[in-house]
């Protein structure tokens, strides 16, 4: 409840602050979002997807506090795997770079995640700042030249030590190592690299993870595990096997390991070295398998360069198909493109959004997500639209404004109490949408929704409206559905923005008005008037056949 009074702009002007949208915005600081940056060695899935779409539900979050976001996202192109993928492919890795890193441009296009910026880490001032950045370590005394000796996964571009593979029988019978986390293949290097003084920061990270900067809490737990088995991390490899990379400052015969090159893109985006801005990161999301480079690798790249912390890691189980991870080799991989043309955009992103979690993996089924999308999208939010705004009942084509009275005369108790709780849902949704329990908003909202079309139901407005002596009932009737729509709307944006936004234009409610602190219910009738709503814009989404 504090937050939200701090981010509404109408509390702040009543309790004797008077800033105007501008400089509230302009004078905070700017809420810094990053996605992780996705390697370019095959196309992308649906995995990728609700990664860069949770970020986006959450930078939209932000925003509908009227605070001011920047949300980052890209492509990582470097290192052994897209090396040996451009080989596959008989290309240029520049080329097959460029190729993979504009499906992935289109794919966020299309889905509507809404970046401000897409970084690409073989941009010049992307390589720039990974040089920077390595002489910075360098000078500081982190980085020094040792032998590797140990195991490395090429599709993870990880190094392991000996607890963290096993053997594993392949169907010709052979024995190959595997990564125990990944279950990818690992191959034994050892090579003169250089290497990061990565043990010199254990209690300090102990301590920066204590504070509770992963969320969620369990996943400290393995972070903590982690961290007793610490290392000093190999930084480089050998430019005779890793040519696509960025070479060593005065030093090519060695290329900069991936994972450092690719962290710093957060860095990079937020205009490093030359002016850093809206630092450090307010809230990084990735995926459950890229933890310990973000919660251990990356801060410790930022402690030794001396630079602040993100201040939040936010980390999402995985979605799987047929029970299994997705892999080319087993044929299971679920194009996202092809499922937004058969599910449209909006409904796709509504269903993975609602369905995927941040604490357990969740299993893909096209079924069941038309299923959902039909149920929930069309049968009920949209349903409860044009219900409301249908000729035959809305006669007038009105918002109706509210009247009290109506609403004490022809409402039962039980009904008045809920909707009279409406003014509750925003606080809500704004404590799930922080813990991005994207499903628990998704719930909350249609459980009014829900409720509301139960309550047009009991009212048989198709009988009410034939006399004209009903029509303050109706017309009551009518306010507390659109108003239910939309709060509803203005809190389902972040999820749906295209499809709330279409029932939002619907209802005259013009842009300006959209955000958290426009949710409160208005109930002063002498000053609100009747406001005519806007139908004649074309149908917003028909049922998935
Ligand atoms: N390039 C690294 C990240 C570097 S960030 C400095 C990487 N790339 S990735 O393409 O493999 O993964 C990008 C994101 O997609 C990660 O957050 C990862 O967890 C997520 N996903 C990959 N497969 C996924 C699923 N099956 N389900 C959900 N998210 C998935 O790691």
């Amino acid at each position: 409840m504090r937050l939200y009074k701090l981010c509404n702009l109408k509390w702040l002007r009543k309790n004797g602050f008077c800033l105007t949208y501008t400089t509230f915005c302009s004078q905070s600081k700017v809420v810094y979002i990053t996605t992780p940056i996705f390697y370019v060695n095959a196309a992308p899935h649906i995995g990728h997807l609700y990664t860069a779409l949770l970020a986006d539900a959450t930078a939209r979050f932000n925003r509908l506090q009227g605070k001011s976001v920047i949300l980052s996202t890209g492509t990582d192109e470097h290192g052994l795997k897209i090396q040996a993928s451009a080989v596959n492919h008989k290309k240029s890795p520049g080329l097959y770079c460029a190729e993979i890193s504009s499906q992935f441009q289109a794919l966020f296009d299309r889905a509507g995640i809404s970046y401000n910026h897409f970084i690409r880490t073989t941009d010049e001032t992307h390589i720039k700042a990974v040089q920077t950045f390595w002489e910075q370590l360098e000078s500081k005394g982190y980085i020094y030249k040792g032998k590797y000796e140990g195991w490395y996964s090429v599709s993870d571009e990880e190094f392991l030590g000996a607890d963290e593979v096993c053997d594993q029988k392949l169907e010709n019978g052979e024995i190959q190592k595997v990564s125990i986390t990944s279950g990818q293949p690992v191959v034994w290097t050892a090579e003169e690299n250089y290497m990061f003084r990565l043990t010199s920061f254990r209690s300090q990270l102990l301590e920066w993870i204590a504070s509770g900067v992963i969320y969620p809490d369990e996943k400290k737990k393995q972070v903590e595990i982690s961290l007793n088995n610490l290392q000093d991390l190999s930084v480089s490899r050998s430019s005779s096997r890793l040519t696509w990379g960025i070479p060593v400052p005065r030093d090519s015969s060695q290329t900069i390991y991936v994972w450092l090159d690719a962290l710093i893109n957060y860095l990079t985006v937020a205009g490093y070295p030359e002016r850093l801005q809206h630092w450090p990161p307010d809230i990084q999301i990735i995926g459950q398998d890229i933890i310990k480079f973000h919660a251990i690798f990356w801060p410790a790249f930022l402690m030794a360069a001396g630079l602040d912390l993100p201040k939040r890691i936010i980390c999402h189980a995985h979605w799987t198909v047929d029970g299994y991870k997705m892999s080319k080799s087993r044929g299971n991989v679920v194009d996202p493109m092809d499922r937004m043309n058969k599910l449209t955009e909006s409904g796709f992103r509504y269903f993975l959004l609602k369905s995927g979690s941040v604490f357990n993996n969740c299993n893909y089924n096209d079924e069941v997500a038309k299923e959902v999308i039909n149920a929930e999208v069309v049968n009920t939010y949209l349903n409860l639209l044009s219900r409301s705004s249908s000729k035959s009942i809305n006669k007038r084509g009105m918002f109706p404004s509210f009247d009290e009275e109506a609403f004490q005369t022809f409402f039962t108790q039980e009904e008045r109490t809920m909707f009279n709780r409406l003014p509750h849902l925003p606080e809500t949704c704004i404590t799930h949408y922080q813990g991005l329990l994207c499903h628990k908003v998704s719930e909350a909202v249609f459980e009014y929704i829900r409720w509301s079309n139960k309550l047009f139901n009991d009212h048989e407005p198709w009988h009410l409206c034939i006399d004209p002596t009903n029509d303050r009932h109706v017309n009551c009737l009518l306010h507390v559905t659109m108003e239910t729509l939309r709060v509803c709307s203005i809190l389902l944006q972040p999820l749906i923005p295209d499809i709330a936004g279409q029932v939002l234009d619907r209802l005259g409610v013009c842009e300006g008005d959209r955000l958290i602190e426009h949710c409160e219910v208005k109930r002063q009738s002498h000053r609100e008037k009747d406001h005519p709503l806007k139908l004649h814009k074309k149908h917003i989404m028909s049922r998935i056949q």
